[in-house]
């Protein structure tokens, strides 16, 4: 949720027009409004706007010179979408400026701090209705206190609770100052100059050296070097510097109309790259798991759904008995969290605030973290006892689609080796995997989306769409209606095929789409039958099958990959969704209240 960058250098340069590009990049982690402050040789220059970024001609930016710059792409929490409300927020001289990602959850209780201080009203203090802009008008307090900038912005951290990634220009400093707590922030290194931001594709133009500042440190930044120390007790840090290795083309479209479509499509590659994973690692991973006492899986959103997959290969294929979490609902059952514990985080950001929650909780309570994770660095990465990747690359549209087949990819393997001859039983799933790698690239063509478009023509005016899965196809059924939802705006919900007869055939009328996801393996008689009782209620069936049925109306045949079946199933409904989004003129990469990354709860 937002997106923050900022920059400083030795020399003059086009900074506005920067930021703007920068902002770009970041536009999938908030999209409603922007702001940019840089400071040049005549003063600040502000510009703020409502909508997205990429809406604006870049042109507008062009020709403010300057040193440093700061920029937010915001997906509001506090205070609705307005320019007033879009960040960088100012103190009431103007001279502060902050931007910021995450929640100042004591928001109220530092306002009323500084009413009380300073002898004010709100309307003679706070323009915005942002929980942010409690942070400038603090820093100024300090300040008026004696402090200096940097003394101030520390006290002003020492103040906040909550998640946040925070930076900060004054008139007449060269240098910025940025805070991180939960939220993320990457600083870029270049010849004489630095960048801040929320994620690398911000300033993969400029540097690919870049380094992670941890939880509770901050930075001070100018375009000599920088400073960084903990916010607690002030102990220096030594920054570490690592090299990114994937190049931009990974973050752009590549000639796609959208990243959600090229994110599809690119799936064999991905998979074949999440499925290169070190034996050691997964088996590392495996023997926490074999361990422990209690084993929760947990995630939210399509990665709620991974776990529940994880859960059941888990299972089926390794023998265990795992249990998985949604991460808000997870609340009830720290209470069994110890020792004996291990918390299975399954996240393509490692920054989803309801997940991150629930670890903080069960590293405190002893219990050992794993996490499978995309993106490096992240504050999973870092409070991650053991940590395995999907190695995917940057996943830009706001839809998880790339990351969610990885993520399946990884969990089936990571089974295999939770069973009881792991060794072997990982040569046997990792040749299962490679298998169905080579058969999803022969598959996955571009007729394949053609056919799916075709479907989609005859779907994007339904209201509502029903998915059915059974076994291992009933997580994706519901991932499977997260996927439509999102994107396409059209009401859809998965059922486990077995379900059915228990209330949800009451909504089935003449010609009411459902997709069935029909595996050819135990669950397969069950599911036809679920099918039959569909269509002699005049359902329209849409088979997501290896073999044809006469009782589908359409058929979208998939390659029988057995166990791995799962991640064929979920090609043709990311496709579904994607075209039925198009086809209703919604843009598919950054669907409307979305973001891509949930950094609040
Ligand atoms: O970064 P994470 O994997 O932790 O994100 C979790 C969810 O927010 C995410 O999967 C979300 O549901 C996707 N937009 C769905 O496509």
């Amino acid at each position: 949720m937002c997106g923050i960058f900022g920059y400083v250098g030795v020399r003059e340069r086009d900074v506005a027009l920067m930021t703007y590009r920068a902002l770009r990049d970041l536009e999938y982690r908030g999209y409603d409004s922007w702001g940019i402050a840089a400071m040049t040789p005549d003063g600040v220059f502000v510009r703020k706007s409502v909508g997205k970024i990429s809406d604006t001609n870049e042109q507008e930016l062009k020709g403010i010179s300057g040193k440093l710059a700061i920029g937010h792409s915001r997906w509001a929490t506090h205070g609705g979408v307005s320019e007033v409300n879009s960040h960088p927020h100012f103190n009431r001289d103007r001279t502060i400026a902050v931007i910021h990602n995450g929640i100042v959850e004591n928001h109220n209780e530092l306002r009323a701090f500084l009413y009380a201080k300073l002898g004010l009203v709100h309307a003679d203090l706070f323009v915005s209705e942002t929980d942010t802009e409690v942070i400038p008008h603090l820093i100024d307090y300090f300040l008026r206190l004696g402090n200096t900038f940097e003394s101030a912005f520390v006290e002003t951290g020492k103040m906040l609770e909550g998640r946040y990634a925070v930076v900060v220009m004054k008139r007449g400093e060269p240098y910025l100052l940025a805070m991180r707590d939960g939220s993320p922030l990457v600083v870029g290194e270049g010849e004489d100059q630095y960048y801040l931001a929320s994620d690398v594709p911000a300033f993969l133009d400029h540097t690919r050296t870049v380094c992670y500042p941890g939880d509770r440190e901050y930075l001070k930044v100018s375009a000599e070097g920088i400073m960084m120390r903990s916010l607690d007790d002030g102990a220096k840090v030594e920054p570490k510097w690592s090299e990114i290795l994937w190049d931009k083309a990974s973050a752009t479209k590549e000639g796609h109309p959208h990243y959600m479509l090229k994110e599809i499509l690119e799936q064999p590659l991905s998979l074949d790259k999440a499925i290169r994973q070190e034996d050691g690692k997964l088996l590392e991973a495996a023997a926490l798991m074999k361990e422990a006492e209690h084993c929760f899986f947990i995630g939210c959103g399509t990665a709620a759904k991974m776990a529940k997959l994880g859960e059941l290969y888990a299972a089926s294929v390794g023998g265990r008995q795992t249990t998985a979490f949604v991460g808000s609902e997870f609340k009830p059952y720290e209470q069994f969290l110890d020792r004996k514990s291990v918390l299975f985080a399954v996240s393509q950001s490692g920054e989803t605030a309801d997940v991150l929650e629930a670890l903080s909780v069960g590293k405190k309570r002893g219990a050992k973290i794993v996490s499978l994770l995309n993106v490096v660095g992240s504050s999973m990465d870092r409070m991650s006892d053991k940590k395995l990747f999907i190695n995917t690359g940057p996943e830009i549209a706001v839809a998880s689609t790339k990351a969610a087949t990885a993520q399946a990819a990884v969990l089936i393997l990571l089974a295999h080796a939770l069973a009881k001859d792991g060794k072997a039983k990982l040569a046997e799933g990792k040749h299962l995997l490679r298998r169905a790698v080579k058969e999803i690239k022969a598959w996955l063509t571009p007729d394949l989306s053609y056919e799916i478009r075709r479907v989609a023509e005859r779907l994007k005016d339904t209201n509502d769409l029903y998915i059915i899965g059974r076994g291992l196809n009933a997580p994706i059924a519901h991932e499977a209606a997260i996927k439509i939802q999102e994107v396409s705006y059209i009401h859809a919900e998965g059922f486990p095929g077995g379900e059915l007869k228990h209330g949800p055939i009451a909504l089935i009328q003449k010609g009411t789409p459902v997709i069935a996801l029909i595996a050819n393996d135990e669950t397969r008689r069950d599911m036809e039958s679920n099918t039959m009782e569909l269509k002699s209620r005049g359902a329209y069936i849409i088979g997501i099958a290896p073999t044809h049925s006469p009782l589908f109306d359409e058929w979208i045949p998939v390659p029988d990959l057995g166990i791995a079946s799962t991640i064929a199933n979920l090609i043709p409904i990311q496709l579904l969704a994607y075209h039925l989004a198009v086809l209703r003129g919604n843009d598919p990469d950054k669907p409307r209240n979305l973001a891509k990354s949930v950094t609040v709860k």
